[in-house]
């Protein structure tokens, strides 16, 4: 049984009609990758299945339905949604940042530990954790909206974009520390436009378009497919 499970989900605001029967599944300890054009409903994908946007269908976490639950609640099953645009607390320092990210947690000793392993992870922090966090470059704050998402013990973790408006180096670092939370034990959905990050890192890939899963597959296999060579690797 997969992890995690979304079977013909349709997402509407309004009258506009977004997603259009998206069927996915993500596998204890993979990293599942989506990638797709602005516009094509990745974000309300991950909006849906944190109960933020109302869906049609059903999404299934270890195997129970979990589509008509708060969003409170399925935070508390272990579903965390690393939204996009970074939305850390800018006027709080970094540490409180993180403790932020424990809120739900009562293991004192466990949330210590964890702050340990962040800053073991992204030493950057640990070397900026009194500062203001509106003071951290974009590539830092990113790194910290990831170690905020992981200091509540996600299950499942949703990242939205992370790599966006970074520099090339740091979106490749980015990467490697997504690899490394995977590493870690950790299933992840990442959202992606930078397609050759996604394929980069990913188990397997699924090419959102227009609100349907267009294509799906193993990396190496999509990268060979014409259409993904010249829409998304512009080697056609
Ligand atoms: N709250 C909203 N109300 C109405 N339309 C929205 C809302 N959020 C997103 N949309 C529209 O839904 C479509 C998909 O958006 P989104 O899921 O953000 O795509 P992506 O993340 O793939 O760029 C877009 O056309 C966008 O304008
Ligand atoms: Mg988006």
């Amino acid at each position: 049984m997969p992890l995690f499970e979304v079977r013909d989900l349709w997402v509407a605001y309004g009258k506009a009609q977004i997603l259009e029967g998206i069927t996915m599944e993500v596998e204890a300890q993979e990293l599942v990758s989506v990638i797709g054009p602005n516009g094509a409903g990745k974000t309300t994908l991950l909006r849906a299945i944190s109960g933020v946007a109302e869906p049609k269908g059903s999404i299934l976490f270890s195997g129970n339905r979990i589509d008509h639950l708060s969003p409170v609640a399925i935070v508390k099953l272990g579903i965390i949604h690393c939204p996009e645009g970074r939305q850390i607390f800018p006027e709080i320092k970094v540490v409180e940042n993180l403790e932020l990210g424990a809120y739900s947690r009562t293991d004192k000793a466990g949330i210590k530990q964890d702050m340990e392993n962040m800053f073991e992870l992204f030493p950057i922090l640990k070397e900026r954790r009194n500062q203001l966090a509106r003071t951290l470059s974009g590539g830092e704050q990113q790194m910290l909206a990831i170690a905020r998402s992981l200091m509540s013990k996600p299950k499942l973790l949703m990242l939205d974009e992370p790599s966006m408006g970074l520099a090339i180096l740091i979106k490749e670092m980015i990467g490697q520390t997504i690899k490394s939370i995977k590493g870690k034990g950790v299933t992840i959905l990442l959202v992606e436009q930078d397609s050759n990050l996604a394929f980069s890192i990913a188990d397997r890939v699924y090419v959102l378009e227009q609100g349907k899963v267009a294509l799906q597959g193993l990396p190496q296999e999509l990268m060979e497919n014409p259409y993904i060579k010249e829409i998304y690797l512009g080697i056609g």
